[in-house]
């Protein structure tokens, strides 16, 4: 449906943090009320409104060495095909642009249609991946505390960037944890729906299924993990042992290539933050 009416764009702030999450529960997915909250505190989140109510959004978090995400685009489904999620992204593209921004995005095959026209290309894929139960129990290593600055050093060689910030933020949540065994390590952290698996940084397939196996034995799920898609070994154990793949995330960027990411992470912290 074409634009029949101006779409006034507004900068939406910490108190719309509840307004924000009715949109993303709305189109069923993860986030909770902190991650919209350090989305609207940390970066710069567009909406629009109907009277009261939040009717779209799209943010822009800043990382570092001239990187950004674009996350949260979200239009309620009684006002989409207006442009409005265009519209959003025009204006986070717009942002970073006068920051000097390289900007990603980890879209839906929705929103893969939005994003293409708007001149991103794509990189790698994800896939999401939900476990309710897991399997019985074989012998399970136990888990070791991990520790932030080796986390956020391994994150960052695997992003081409760091993000200190947000997994220093995420650790500090209640309900959060690092966890490491032999080779890998892992950040479990909250969400609206499940417990979210993410980063996961190992050298091999098979520490990583050892850590996501020892995960899901030592605490209450469900829990959804985005694992990278040319992670074969590792996405195909995770269907055997019972996870079931939800989704595809397609990573896509916009701008030049800031550095080259080393080593490519198993899972990633969520298509909200990459
Ligand atoms: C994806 C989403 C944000 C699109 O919002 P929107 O405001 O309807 O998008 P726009 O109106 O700007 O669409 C621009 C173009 O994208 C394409 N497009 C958008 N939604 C589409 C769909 N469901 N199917 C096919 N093409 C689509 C069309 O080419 C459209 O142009 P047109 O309407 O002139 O044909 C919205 O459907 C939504 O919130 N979906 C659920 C959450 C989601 O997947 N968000 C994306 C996260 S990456």
């Amino acid at each position: 449906m074409a634009a029949i009416e101006p779409i006034d764009i507004v900068e939406l702030g910490v108190d719309d943090a509840r307004a924000g999450l009715t949109l993303s529960a709305e189109a069923g997915w993860n986030q909770n009320e902190a991650d919209w909250r350090f989305f609207l505190s940390k970066g710069a989140v567009f909406g629009l409104r109907e009277g009261d109510r939040l009717v779209a959004s799209a943010a822009l978090l800043p990382y570092s060495a001239g990187n950004a995400w674009i996350s949260m685009v979200l239009v309620t489904a009684d006002f989409r095909r207006r442009g409005i999620a265009t519209k959003l992204v025009d204006a986070c593209l717009d942002l970073a642009k006068r920051r000097g921004l390289t900007t990603w995005l980890d879209a839906t095959p929705a929103g893969a249609t939005v994003y293409g026209p708007l001149g991103f290309v794509p990189t790698l894929q994800l896939r999401r991946l939900r476990l309710q139960k897991p399997q019985a129990a074989t012998a399970t290593r136990p888990l070791s505390a991990g520790n932030l600055d080796g986390l956020a050093a391994r994150d960052g060689s695997a992003m081409g960037f760091d993000r200190s910030t947000l997994l220093s933020e995420f650790s500090a949540r209640p309900g959060s944890r690092i966890v490491s065994d032999d080779r890998a390590v892992a950040l479990v952290r909250n969400g609206r729906t499940a417990r979210h698996i993410g980063p996961l940084l190992a050298d091999r397939a098979n520490q990583a299924l050892a850590l996501v196996d020892a995960i899901v034995h030592s605490e209450t799920g469900p829990w959804l993990i985005d694992a990278v898609h040319s992670q074969e070994q590792f996405l195909n154990g995770l269907v055997q042992s019972g996870w079931n793949i939800e989704r595809p995330f397609q990573r896509m960027r916009f701008g030049r290539l800031t550095a080259p990411p080393a080593q490519l992470p198993f899972a990633v912290a969520g298509p909200e933050f990459g």
